[in-house]
Parts: structure tokens; sequence; C-alpha cells
């Protein structure tokens, strides 16, 4: 055969060769893609480590440690996968995806339960417990919230509040955030156990805070870690406790009616002696660690989260005063005592609440695990990861608000888009405190605008290290001068 003839066989082998190769890279490069698709696209990070390390980073930085998530919200999207502390994380941030997890309809999501946080807020609050159990103690806790102790909550907030600002304008810098988690701390004390004494106030908002830094340490519990100080703290608010309740039931026993306590931990007591109740399954009465665990978790969950609220707020409107502040104080009451009818007609107040909690994003991502294979947002999502929904980029997303960074109280003239406001969260898990919380940020604006104008001594946006909750590193400091 001479070359010429040869000449096409070759080429026809070179096609198929071509051809095949084709097909094979094709093959492989679909099949990658598909496996990609798969899972949500981010990074594991180090073997055993995952990204906690860049994670712990982001905490120690004065953007605190929701920076993490927004970094990888942006290079990776709506969903992303992560490993921290050993574990596989999602991060999920589509009102869609926020409404199947929170609302749970499929059942496949349950709260995440971390031992360390049970350690120290007791494994019956209701931060921690089973499914099953969290259901019975909701059913006991909901019925506390209701109108009545709201309207209550708000005589005793105003009253507080006005009595911490009538000194304000004689101390020259004033810091918000600590005045405003003492103020918060005292409303939840009355609240739930009336406790007024100052002495003794300080020595459990002491202890209590205790308690929060070690919910983000090291679970070591050694004689010189945090983690030990707050298991040691935890011990002495529940002796304060039992100690409130022995006092409580010998009262009761001894027919005492001088002194009538008009508190949850009250109410809770009522229904445990006449084992009765106005409604919901009460069948199973709470148990005493039940009650001390969520009482600790409701100050918790009510101080620290109501006062960075609050600060924020303040933030947002010292950025914004003239205009905010004068429709806020047209709209301002002059009664001397501030009742809850009086909030529903500060519309102007209630819309500005809800913006700043919008921005603020006190409580950014919230926790759950998935309990068995699913499909979210076209990945798959293997059974006992961590699926987390992150409302702060949800409240930041200019598909979901138009213009998200700037502060304006009047996009709430129209309802929110659904599954859209989730500063409480949503579903069988939502605040319970939520209208109380709302209710005192009216009171406390109405307050605050109506006596003061005021100028920002410390302007720092840093984001304090180690807090549950994102609060301003330098508490924001500012001066006060009275209205005229
Ligand atoms: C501005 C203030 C507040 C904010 C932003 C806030 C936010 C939240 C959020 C987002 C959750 C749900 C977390 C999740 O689904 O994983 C929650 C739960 C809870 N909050 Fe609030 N909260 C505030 C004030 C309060 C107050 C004043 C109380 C009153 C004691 C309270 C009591 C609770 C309780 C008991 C839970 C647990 C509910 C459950 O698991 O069933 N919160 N809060």
């Amino acid at each position: 055969m001479d070359h010429i003839s040869l000449c096409p066989l070759i080429v026809l082998l070179l096609c198929a060769v071509i051809l095949a190769l084709r097909k094979i890279f094709k093959t492989v490069i679909q099949d990658h893609e598909k496996s990609a698709a798969d899972i949500p696209p981010g990074s594991h990070g180090f073997p055993v480590i995952g990204e906690t390390l860049q994670f712990m980073l982001s905490v120690n930085s004065g953007k605190g440690f929701y920076e993490f998530v927004r970094s990888r919200r942006i290079r990776y999207g709506s969903c992303f996968r992560t490993s921290l502390f050993g574990e596989a994380h999602v991060f999920l941030s589509t009102t869609e995806s926020a409404r199947a997890v929170l609302n749970n309809e499929s059942g496949m999501f349950t709260k995440r339960y971390i031992k360390s946080i049970a350690a120290l807020v007791g494994d019956r609050s209701l931060l921690c417990a089973s499914q099953h159990h969290h259901k019975i103690l909701r059913s006991h806790f909901i019925n506390l919230f209701s109108k009545k102790s709201t309207a209550l909550m708000v005589r005793n907030f105003d009253e507080l509040v006005v009595d911490a600002l009538s000194g304000w304008e004689h101390r020259g810098t004033v810091v918000l955030l600590t005045d405003l988690l003492q103020i918060t701390f005292k409303a939840m004390c009355k609240m739930l156990i009336s406790l007024e004494n100052e002495e003794e106030l300080d020595s459990l908002q002491r202890d209590v805070g205790f308690v929060c830094e070690a919910m983000l340490a090291f679970p070591l519990n050694l004689p010189w870690t945090r983690f030990h100080k707050g298991i040691m703290a935890r011990g002495r608010v529940m002796e304060v406790l039992e100690k409130t309740i022995r006092e409580r039931r010998n009262e009761t026993s001894s027919h005492n009616n001088n002194n009538h306590h008009e508190d949850f931990l009250q109410q809770l007591l009522a229904v445990d002696s006449d084992g009765s109740a106005s409604s919901s399954d009460h069948s199973t009465k709470l148990t005493d660690a039940e009650i001390k665990d969520n009482i600790l978790t409701m100050i918790i969950a009510g101080q620290d989260t109501t006062a960075s609220a609050l600060t924020w707020m303040v933030k947002y409107l010292g950025e914004n005063q003239k205009e905010e502040q004068t429709r806020i104080a047209k709209q301002a009451s002059d009664k001397p005592f501030l009742e809850l009818d009086d909030l529903t007609e500060m519309t102007y107040a209630s819309k500005m609440v809800k913006e700043s909690l919008r921005m603020a994003s006190v409580v950014p991502w919230f926790p759950r695990v998935v309990l068995q294979d699913c499909e979210m947002e076209g990945y798959k999502i293997n059974k006992g990861c961590n699926i987390n929904i992150d409302a702060r980029s949800i409240h930041l997303d200019p598909n979901v608000y138009s213009e998200p960074h700037k502060f304006n109280p009047s996009r709430f003239d129209e309802e929110a888009k659904a599954n859209s406001f989730l500063p409480f969260g949503m579903g069988g898990r939502t605040c319970l405190g939520l209208n109380m919380a709302k209710a005192m940020m009216v009171v406390f604006l109405h307050r605050f605008i109506t006596t003061y104008r005021w100028e920002v001594v410390d302007g720092d946006p840093s984001i304090e290290k180690w807090t549950l909750f994102a609060r301003l590193k330098s508490g924001y400091p500012i001066r006060v001068s009275r209205r005229l």
C-alpha cells in the first residue's frame, strides 16, 4: 500500500479517535458538573477543622461573626456549604427556603441541640428541648405572653425608661448599650419574678452575663475557662430561682395575700398548684427544673436582644435625625404614662421599629438540623447536616427590599413580601416575646425622642467580639440635652 492510499485510512482513524475522546471527555465533564450541582457550592476547608479558623477570625474581627457568612454569600450565592467545629453546615438565604425550613410543614427539620448550651441554660430550656418536649413547654409558656402581660410590661417598662432617662442630662456621656442592658434586665426580672432589689438585680445581671459569654466559649470545663465561669454562674442563678420559688410557695400556703405578685412565676405556680389552666394542654405539670431553666432562658432571650435592637435603632435614627425625629415628635403623646393602646396610635414609630429590626437583624441566622436527606435550592442536603436560615441576607437582599441599606421606615406602609420579615423568626419557634419586644421599642423611642436631642461621642461602627447578638463595640456613647 502506498502512502497516498494510506492517507484516507489514517484520516478516518484520527476522526474516530477524536470522536471517541470527545465522548469520553464530555461524559467526564457532565459527571463532574452533575456532582458539583448535587452538593451546594462552598468549601469544606481543612480536614477536621474545616473553616473554623476563618470563622474564629471573623468572630475576633471588628466586623463581627456575620462577616464569615456575608463574604461566602457573596462568593457562592444563596445556598452554600461550609464546615465548622467538625460539622457540615449549609446556609440558605431565600424567602422560599426560609418558609420551607422554619414553617417545617414537611417535619424534616428540627432545632439544633448544642450540648454545651444545654449545660448553661438547662436541657429543659425551650432553646434545647427535643421537638416533642418543646411542644409541651411552648404550650405552657405561650399563655404567659397575653395581651394583659404585654399591657403590664408596657406600663412597667415606661416607668423604668422615664426613671432612667431623668438622670441622663447630668451624666455627661451615656454609654447607651450599657444603660439599655440594665433597663431591659430590670424589665425582664420584674415581669418574670418581680425582682426589684437593686443589689440582687446587680448580682443576678452579672451572673447572667457570665452565662451568655460562656455560650460562645469553647466548652472546656476547667477552673480557669470562660465556660467554667458560666457553669458556676448558672448554679448561682438556679439558687436564686429556687429560693424565690420556695418563698412563693410559703406565701401561698400561709395565705399571705399581702404579697400579691403579678408575674410569670406566679402564673406558672398557680397552674402548678391547682393543676388547671385557662387553655391548651396542661395535663402535664411543669417541674421546678423546667420553670427555672425557662426563666433563665427568657431573661437571656429578652434582655440582650432588646437592648441591642434599641441601640441600633438610636444609631439609625441618629444618622437620619431631622426628618425622622420630627415625624415621631409630631405623633407624640403627652400622657404622663403610656398604655398599650397609646402605642397602636404611634404608627410611624412602629414602622421605625420594624425598619430598625430589619436592618439590625439582631439574630442573624436560625440554626436547624436536617432529619432526612432532602433537596433545597436544587442541591442535595444530607441527613444530619446543619442548615441555617440566613435572615440577615434576606433582610438586605435588593430583590426583596429595594435599596436595602437605606433606613426607610415608610417601606412598611405596605406589607413586607411573604416570608421576608424575619427578625423574630417564623413557624413553631417564633419568638414568644415579639409583641412585647416591639412594644418596648416603641415606648423607648417615644420617650427618648420627646425628651432629648443627642450627639454621638464615638461613632466607631466596629462590632463587639464574643457576644451572642450583634452589638456595637463602643456601646454607642452619646451626650444628651433636653428638648425645649
Ligand atoms: C428585639 C428583641 C428580640 C428579638 C430580635 C428576638 C428574636 C428571637 C428570634 C429570632 C427567635 C427565634 C430563633 C429561632 O427560630 O431559632 C426568638 C426566640 C425566643 N424569644 Fe425572642 N427576641 C426578642 C425579644 C424577646 C423577648 C422580650 C422575649 C421575652 C421573654 C423573648 C423570648 C423568646 C423565647 C422564649 C424564644 C424561644 C421560643 C421557642 O423556641 O419556642 N424574645 N427570639
